[in-house]
């Protein structure tokens, strides 16, 4: 009698144990991906570098700087920011590029070339750049921001973040 007693407590002990480890394991099978699904977009970095393609490298005059203008998805957390970024692209000999921001560096307005006067412009303040982004005139303290380039099937990108 005491050892069929004993055997019902076992049994039930083991039962209330396999449950309880079924139900950890479906609440783990389902809760972990859930909650990376959550979390996840927020954990990714904002501002991560990518490479940007910016179109046919073709479309590059030699030494003449050349605007391209980008529409890129920014991905922050659950929102998608889209962002329209241009970038002027300068070549000598037609496989070596540098490409430049059209920021000034200064405040943050937007420069623009100027073929006549073969500089950039800044209307800000009144500043110049030479072709190859450098200080001419004016208040910034510091040259174009440049990107790295590569030329992939005839397709120019830089590494913009
Ligand atoms: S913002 Fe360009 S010169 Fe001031």
């Amino acid at each position: 009698m005491e050892v069929e007693e004993e055997t019902k407590t076992s049994r039930r002990s083991f039962l209330s144990l396999a449950t309880w480890a079924i139900g950890a394991l479906i609440s783990a099978g389902m809760g972990i991906p859930a909650i990376a699904y959550v979390i996840g977009p927020a954990l990714k970095r904002a501002n991560a570098e990518e490479w940007i393609r910016l179109g046919s490298a073709s479309k590059v005059e030699l030494n003449t700087p050349t605007l391209f203008k980008v529409k890129i998805e920014r991905p922050t957390g659950w929102i998608v920011n889209v962002e329209e970024l241009s970038f002027y692209v300068l070549t000598e000999n037609g496989r070596d590029y540098v490409a430049m921001s059209n920021i000034c560096p200064h405040l943050g307005c937007r420069v623009r070339w100027i073929n006549d006067q073969e500089q950039f412009f800044c209307p800000c303040h009144n500043a110049g750049f030479n072709k190859d982004g450098s200080v001419a005139s004016g208040p910034p303290p510091r040259p174009l921001d440049r990107y790295q380039v590569k030329v992939e099937d005839e397709q120019l990108f830089v590494l913009g973040g």
